[in-house]
């Protein structure tokens, strides 16, 4: 596969994309042991042999992030001890090894991330970074607006009380109806689980959104690479959740009390709290909670 000069130093982790077209204009990059200086220039990374300043590249497997639509009837996880099938199934012609980032149930469907990058994963995944995940479900009956109200504010499960929620009414049928249920968690049938609480049995669970990705259109079944974009968007993403659980651990200026001369008697002073915790953050479209008892259009349109 071809791929611009810079693309490949840049992929390399030696320098940003910016840095490594100054040095292709400065001629300190050669391919084949020639030098090139064209920006323009696009190589076979697998067949060219680029340097910089006489050094090879570092060989570095290329990020790998792609989306995959689950139907129903697979299980998550790239192998079943029971041989069920799974989205390995799906995968077919992907060359390097991905693994999922989190997992949907077996009767679940929709938006599952897929990446051979171990740390963006983790971080993902991890409660702390609050990674919003939105399911479009079909539950048995019409929530109220209290059960909705329950549901945002957090439901006593076995395993804790919930986090905040955003639940959207989409649309009622004669018995069920259909809402959107935002999440910042990843505890096992947590969606399931939160609706049984209320009286309203899951019938049918897919997941839209998660992070900056949308499901959109992507056929049941398929997979399709992550454009650079979304990639980066996601890089950003766990970037600034780094940021402000770094922030939030850092003792606050503003709050923390004025500067005491030590005597005997006083204790060290303690870290102040942050301001905010990153769960109080200031709402953005998708904290804040719905208006109660408007019917808002579906992220996905489906069938009742
Ligand atoms: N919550 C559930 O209950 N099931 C899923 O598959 C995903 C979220």
């Amino acid at each position: 596969m071809l791929i611009r000069l810079q693309k490949v130093i840049a992929d390399s982790g030696l320098v940003s994309r910016r840095k490594a077209e100054e040095w292709i204009a400065q001629g300190r990059v050669t391919v084949n042991g020639r030098v090139v200086r064209e920006l323009g220039t696009k190589v076979d990374p697998a067949k060219d042999h680029v340097k910089v300043d006489g050094r090879h590249l570092k060989e570095v497997p290329p990020q790998v992030f792609l989306m995959l639509n689950k139907p129903k009837g697979y299980m998550s996880s790239l192998s079943d001890p029971a041989g069920r099938p799974t989205i390995t199934d799906l995968l077919t012609g992907v060359g390097l090894r991905v693994f999922p980032v989190g997992r949907l149930d077996y009767d679940s469907e929709g938006l599952m991330l897929l990446t051979n990058q171990g740390e963006i994963a983790q971080a993902l995944l991890h409660p702390r970074y609050h990674v919003a995940k939105t399911y479009l479900i079909k539950v048995k009956g019409v929530l109220t607006d209290e059960e909705i109200g329950a549901l945002e504010r957090g439901v006593e499960l076995e395993d804790g009380l919930t986090g905040p929620a955003v639940v959207k009414k989409i649309r009622k049928a004669k018995e069920n109806s259909w809402v959107e249920i935002t999440i910042h968690e990843g505890r096992k049938h947590q969606v399931k689980r939160m609706l049984e609480t209320v009286g309203h049995p899951v019938i049918k669970l897919t997941r839209v959104r998660f992070g900056s990705l949308s499901l959109a259109d992507l056929p049941r079944g398929h997979y399709r690479y992550l454009t650079d974009r979304e990639a980066n968007q996601l890089r950003a993403l766990v970037r600034s959740r780094q940021e402000a659980v770094a922030a939030s651990r850092e003792p606050s200026r503003l709050v923390a009390p004025p500067a005491r001369r030590p005597t005997r008697q006083s204790h060290p002073a303690r870290p102040a709290r942050p301001a905010r915790s990153t769960h109080q953050a200031r709402p953005t479209r998708s904290t804040r909670p719905a208006s109660p008892a408007r019917w808002a259009k579906p992220s996905r349109r489906r069938k009742a």
